[in-house]
């Protein structure tokens, strides 16, 4: 094939077959092992992890839940001359049923065990190293590792950009409107050319509770949200801590649903949250540069009949490892445009769900263009905003990714049950999307910065016997089911990588291939699978093309899992713990 010599991305690998076994199964020749488990130690201080007695001390030193977005960024050297390498990691949620004998819900748990949960939510950034030649990697365990750090639902945070200090964002705790205590619901991101991390908040609903019924103020953007109004039972954190209860403290709930950026190479630098790229939930946000040099963010807001945004920022992107040049690139998520997308089918007559496609503009940092809304309220409260602009409401936006290699642009709709045959549209041409799509979109005169674009569907997913599936043209009998597309990623020949998520078949989650151009377009192969319960998440090729990261989240998720009643033994044979795991070929 294309691919570099004999690295993944030749996708020259044997198709693992759809299966519900409690392992990750990897094709033949290939091997797999865990890099990072649920409780090993992050920071070199770290407690020993101890299923029977954690404690929310070590948990704040310690590899969080439920990994997934992750991204690895390259060394150099280590002390004893392995190759070495930060592995960045969010952790989205936390599954108390799994991690703590005996839940019932947050009311009546230990206040131990919510500040457990509390600190296993945020990122990791974690030292780690290649095992001799090989394409295994591992946590470093020598050495200083002096980036290796915790962010937590409680670590702080500055709020960036043109809605920080907005009286929406100012709390009791906090009157300056732009120091937020912690991230939650890290769920994917996306590294930017200047070396640093993006990372979405996404399903912040489920933190907050209402003790009472909320200001009526706040009562439509709340329901926009999915975030209570009425007196209700949630994660009762407030029972840490008091500013979780919206009756109490209403804007605690506009503190997250931002993108958070982070710098792993500092571990000095306090992490920010940037509101100029809006904020909904955030599945992730990928970095791509325009033509001319401005940076270009792609944004997904997973829920069902939710939109596609993009951001463009309108400073250019400065290159160079000078102080001057990152301080100037630190600041580009700041100011800029926030669009969102419209797509327009041309008919069904040409036998193609496709059409044209164009950004409606909401705001930029000093205008905004939705009547009756500033600039900071269109960040704050974007769904409100989006929904007067006429986009379109598309079956849960996930990873959106730009091909680095051809340039078109991936977004993965993972699917809505919920969407009627009298709903239907070309991007979306399925009632009750069990299985979800890929949209594949090339900006016009391909800059990531253009107001319009060109769009077709590249795969409608599910079993390739069903008719209302399609596979990039691909011939239908050679190809992998596929079902409920979550993130994407590329290796370095622009072969698209897709993993799932609630597998809507009957088998394990797992990881897909396919090349995205050529006679092999759509020509779709299983990886890997997960173990029982676990959706795959991460999923990211080396540089070098010899080894595939995969964040297996939330092994042995499903109704009875307990840990007296453990539905998997991933990946250490007795409590299910999440963990990344790589795979590499002999
Ligand atoms: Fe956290 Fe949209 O998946
Ligand atoms: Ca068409
Ligand atoms: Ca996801
Ligand atoms: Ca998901």
């Amino acid at each position: 094939g294309r691919g570099h010599h004999g690295g993944v991305d030749s996708l020259d690998f044997t198709p693992v077959a759809p299966n519900k076994l409690d392992q990750l199964s990897v094709p033949k020749g290939y091997h797999q092992a865990v890099v990072a488990a649920w409780g090993d130690p992050v920071t070199p201080d770290a407690p020993r992890f101890d299923f029977e007695r954690q404690t929310a001390h070590a948990q704040s030193k310690q590899f969080g839940y439920n990994n997934d977005y992750l991204m690895v960024l390259p060394l150099g050297r280590g002390p004893r001359g392995s190759e070495r390498a930060l592995m960045v990691i969010n952790h989205e949620y936390t599954d108390e049923i799994l991690m703590f004998r005996g839940w019932k819900d947050g009311a009546g748990a230990p206040i131990e065990q919510l500040r457990i949960a509390m600190a296993a939510h945020g990122m990791s950034v974690v030292e780690i190293e290649r095992v001799g030649r090989t394409g295994r990697w591992r946590l470093a365990r020598s050495g200083r590792r002096p980036f290796n750090r915790r962010f937590t639902a409680t670590t702080p945070f500055l709020v960036t950009g043109p809605a920080a200090g907005h009286a929406l964002l100012k709390t009791k705790a906090d009157p300056s409107g732009r120091r937020v205590l912690g991230t939650l619901n890290n769920c994917s991101g996306g590294v930017t050319p200047w070396g640093t991390t993006l990372h979405g908040e996404e399903n912040i609903n489920q933190y907050f509770e209402a003790s009472a019924p909320v200001d009526p103020a706040y009562v439509d953007a709340f329901k926009r949200y999915g975030l209570p109004i009425a007196a209700n039972s949630g994660k009762f954190w407030s029972r840490v801590d008091e500013r979780f209860d919206l009756a109490k403290h209403p804007n605690e709930a506009n503190r997250f649903g931002w993108v958070v950026e982070i710098d792993p190479h500092d571990p000095d630098a306090v992490p920010r949250k940037r509101t100029m790229l809006g904020r909904f939930k955030h599945e992730g946000a990928t970095v791509t540069i325009a033509k001319d040099g401005r940076a270009v963010v792609y944004l997904g807001d997973d829920e069902k009949f939710d939109y596609l945004y993009k951001f463009v920022s309108t400073d250019r992107q400065r290159k160079g490892n000078s102080a001057a040049a990152h301080r100037h690139n630190m600041d580009l998520l700041d100011h800029g445009t926030l669009y969102v997308a419209k797509f327009t089918g041309d008919g069904s007559d040409d036998g193609q769900y496709d059409g044209t496609g164009e950004w409606i503009k909401l705001c930029t940092d000093k205008e905004s263009f939705v009547p009756g809304m500033s600039v900071a309220e269109v960040l704050i409260n974007t769904r409100l905003a989006a929904d007067k602009m006429g986009p379109t409401k598309m079956d849960r936006p996930e990873d959106v990714e730009r091909n680095p290699v051809t340039g078109s642009v991936y977004m993965a709709c993972t699917n809505n049950d919920s969407r009627t045959a009298a709903q239907v549209d070309e991007a979306n041409p399925r009632a009750t999307n069990k299985h979800g799509h890929i949209v594949e979109f090339d900006e016009e005169h391909q800059d990531a910065a253009a107001r319009t674009f060109t769009w077709r569907l590249f795969l409608v997913c599910g079993d390739p016997e069903d008719p209302s599936t399609y596979f990039g043209g691909y011939d239908k009998s050679k190809v992998s089911p596929i079902s409920c597309p979550d993130n994407v990623a590329f290796d370095g020949s622009g072969n698209l990588w897709i993993s799932t998520d609630g597998n809507a078949l009957g088998s394990n989650d797992g990881l897909f291939a396919t090349a995205t151009r050529g006679p092999e377009r759509g020509h779709v192969k299983q990886f890997l699978t997960v173990p029982i319960g676990a959706e795959t998440c991460g999923p990211l090729v080396s540089e070098d093309q010899r080894t595939v990261f995969v964040a297996v989240q939330h092994p042995g998720e499903l109704d009875g899992g307990t840990p007296e009643t453990p539905k998997s033994h991933w990946p250490f044979g007795d409590q299910p713990r999440p963990a990344v795991a790589c795979v590499w070929k002999d």
